[in-house]
Order: C-alpha cells, then sequence, then structure tokens
C-alpha cells in the first residue's frame, strides 16, 4: 500500500512523527512519503521539531507559505494534486485541524485517492474559527475516521458518518509525549533559567481571537503581568502574537532579558524544551488545542483562553478549565491554581502511547480504501 502522509503546520509534527514510526515497521507492505506543505517554515517552528522528534525529512517540500486563507489553501491544493498525480497513491493521511489539512484532504478525494483523518471529530461549534471549518470539511470527506475520544465518537455518529468508517484509537499526540517525557524530564533548562519547579508559569497564546483585537490581547497581558507579581510567566511568542504585539504598540508587557523576570518572552521553543518547562510548570495558560490535551495527562492545570473547546474531555476529566479572554476571569483562575485548588485529573481512555499502532494495524486490516 502505497501512503503519502501530510504534514504543515507546527501542531502536526507530533501528531505524524508515532505515524511514521509505526509504518516504518511494516516496510514490506507499507511505502509511505512524507509531504510538508509548508505552511509553517521558520525553524524554530518546523525543522527544530523534525530534529527533536528524530522525524525523516520531509520527501517533498511544497513551500506555500503564509497567505490569507484562501491564498494558503490555493496554493497547498495546487502543489499537492501534482504530487497525488505524480506518486498516485493509495491513501492519504491527514492529521489535526491546519489549512493544509482541509486542502491535502480535499486535493485527493477530487482525485478519488482515499483520505484517512487522525483526530477526526473534535468540535468547538464555534464557527469563528478557521480550524472548525478544516475540521468540519476534512471529515466528511474522509474514509478513515480516527478518533481521540468518545466526544469526537459521538459528534460523528451525530453528523451522519457511518460507523464502519470511525476508529476509536486514542491520541497520537500522546504517544509522542509518552516517548519523550523521560528525555525532557533530564533536560537542565529550567535549572539553567532558574526556574524552581511548580514556581512559574508557561504561557501559549496565538488564536486570531485573542491576538489579532488590540484590546483582547492587552487585557490578556495586563492578567500575565498581574501573575508575573507572584512567578516568573515564561512566554514562548508564536510569530503571528509577536506581529501583533509590535504592531499595537503593546511590546512594553513583555521583558525579554536574559533571566526570567516578569513577563518573560522568548523565542517559541522545540518540542522538548517546551514539554521539559510545562512538566514542572505550576499552571499553564494557553489557547492552544493540544496543550489542553498535553497538560491533562500531565496532570498540570491548565488555564484555556477561550469560550470552548474541541477538546471537552480534557476539561471533563483532565485538568483543563475553560476561562476566555476577560482579565478578571484568567486572573480567578491562575489564583485558585497557585492556592493548588485545581481540578483532579485522569488520563482519558487510550491514551495510552498506542494510537499510532493501532492506527497502521487498522489500515493495514481494511486497506485501500473504495473511492469514490
Ligand atoms: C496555524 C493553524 C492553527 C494552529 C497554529 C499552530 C490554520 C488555520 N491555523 O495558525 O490551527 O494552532 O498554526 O501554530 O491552519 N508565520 C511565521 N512563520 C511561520 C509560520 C507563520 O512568521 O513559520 C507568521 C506569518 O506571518 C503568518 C502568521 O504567522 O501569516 C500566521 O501563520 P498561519 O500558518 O497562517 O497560521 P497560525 O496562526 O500559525
Amino acid at each position: 500500500m502505497k501512503v503519502v502522509n501530510v504534514v504543515g503546520a507546527r501542531p502536526n509534527f507530533m501528531k505524524m512523527a508515532p505515524i511514521i514510526e509505526a509504518m516504518n515497521r511494516h516496510p514490506h507492505t507499507i511505502e509511505h512519503l512524507l509531504v510538508h506543505t509548508g505552511q509553517h517554515y521558520d525553524d524554530r517552528m518546523s525543522q527544530a521539531f523534525f530534529e527533536d522528534l528524530g522525524m525523516p525529512r520531509p520527501d517533498v517540500d511544497l513551500g506555500v507559505g503564509s497567505g490569507s486563507h484562501a491564498e494558503q489553501t490555493a496554493r497547498i491544493m495546487v502543489e499537492f494534486e501534482k504530487v497525488c498525480l505524480r506518486e498516485q497513491p493509495d491513501l492519504v493521511v491527514v492529521v489535526g485541524d491546519v489549512n493544509s489539512t482541509m486542502a491535502c484532504a480535499i486535493t485527493a478525494k477530487k482525485l478519488g485517492i482515499g483520505v484517512a483523518h487522525v483526530e477526526a471529530g473534535l468540535r468547538s461549534r464555534d464557527m469563528a474559527m478557521p480550524e472548525e471549518i478544516n475540521r468540519l470539511c476534512t471529515d466528511v470527506l474522509c474514509d478513515y475516521l480516527f478518533t481521540t475520544d468518545r466526544f469526537a465518537n459521538e459528534n460523528l455518529k451525530a453528523e451522519g458518518v457511518p460507523e464502519d468508517k470511525i476508529f476509536f484509537v486514542g491520541n497520537v499526540m500522546i504517544d509522542t509525549l509518552m516517548k519523550h517525557r523521560r528525555l525532557a524530564e533530564r533536560l537542565d533548562l529550567s535549572r539553567r533559567w532558574g526556574l524552581d519547579r511548580q514556581g512559574y508559569t508557561t504561557v501559549t497564546l496565538h488564536r486570531p481571537s485573542n491576538v489579532d483585537d488590540r484590546s483582547t490581547l492587552e487585557g490578556i497581558l495586563i492578567a500575565l503581568k498581574e501573575i508575573s507579581a507572584h512567578m516568573p510567566v515564561v512566554f514562548p511568542v508564536h510569530p503571528r502574537t509577536r506581529q501583533r504585539v509590535e504592531a499595537f504598540g503593546l511590546g512594553h508587557f513583555l521583558g525579554n532579558g536574559s533571566r526570567p523576570s516578569g513577563v518573560w518572552a522568548v523565542e517559541p521553543l522545540g518540542y522538548l524544551d517546551f514539554l521539559h518547562l510545562n512538566l514542572n510548570a505550576r499552571m499553564v495558560l494557553t489557547d492552544s488545542g493540544g496543550l489542553q490535551e498535553e497538560t491533562t495527562v500531565l496532570g498540570v492545570p491548565c488555564i484555556t483562553l477561550r469560550d470552548n473547546t474541541e477538546r471537552p474531555v480534557t476539561c471533563v476529566e483532565g485538568t483543563n478549565v475553560l476561562v476566555g479572554s476577560r482579565t478578571d476571569r484568567i486572573l480567578e483562575a491562575a489564583h485558585r491554581a497557585m492556592r493548588g485548588d485545581i481540578p483532579e485529573g485522569r488520563v482519558p481512555r487510550l491514551w495510552d502511547g498506542m494510537a499510532a499502532q493501532r492506527i497502521v494495524q487498522c489500515i493495514l486490516q481494511h486497506g485501500k480504501p473504495a473511492c469514490p
């Protein structure tokens, strides 16, 4: 079976790494190649992850880069179509919910190629999120829908997806976390930065709803500043957020000296360094999707600066609380976490480090989808 695996943006890499590893165990039955769309192209957003995760270099780099949603999606489709025509795969595997995910799913399906979506069925019900549109468009087309939790299974069934397309396999992102946890624990970054165990907060922020509006972004930065009066706040800044902070003249909120103090803005970190920091953090403030899942497994309080989540299992079973973007609500949750008043979490079912193996077994068992 010939498979094209697709990655495009930062959160895709840690999802694809274990799938490639699992496919490598079947060299006689699966031939696979890796396509990188180039949606993320900065070394710190892309190359660093290949190195940390020991991923092979992409066989094909589409080099599409940034642009409006339509421009970026269209460029990916035009370039990916050429790859599909050249390689004639039996199956295309896409992960997550970024523009690359949707663009490649549509392109392959229109050529009559089977498509598998890893992390299917997640729904925020928020159509203002570009990712929600990507998720809906991708899932409706796919032949294999690999899900991470019971909510995703229910969402797909409620949308009328035939049950024989839904495969509850667990969470590939957690496969990667479990594989690298020991290594991350042994790093000495927190010692070098003078950060005490449980004595600092980590932050990530990049959603358009949080960073593209000046007053929302300022409200969040005010909250971070107040938290930094109690403990260092380590903030690896996404390029999009960096641009907005500068454009809105909010740079004075961010310290960038050589030691953590105040809201300490650093360049985006690699996978291992960031996992290392999160392992020992008092709490994590984020608007990321994946971090809600990782903190649930690490047992670290996660304060999510959003009004909704496509990953409700992290709130129901894990350590995640949704607080939105208002200064007072962020601070209320942060003070609770500082007092140790945090949700008691458990690890959701099948988040056990074996999801990628289940995916590959399933593909081997069911074979090339009958398309169209
Ligand atoms: C994308 C995903 C989002 C994911 C996030 C993780 C979509 C719609 N969004 O958002 O779901 O959570 O990645 O990071 O697919 N830029 C750089 N260097 C890069 C990449 C981007 O400087 O390597 C800057 C560019 O100015 C670009 C902007 O960041 O215009 C936004 O990049 P883009 O890929 O459009 O979306 P993200 O905000 O990164």
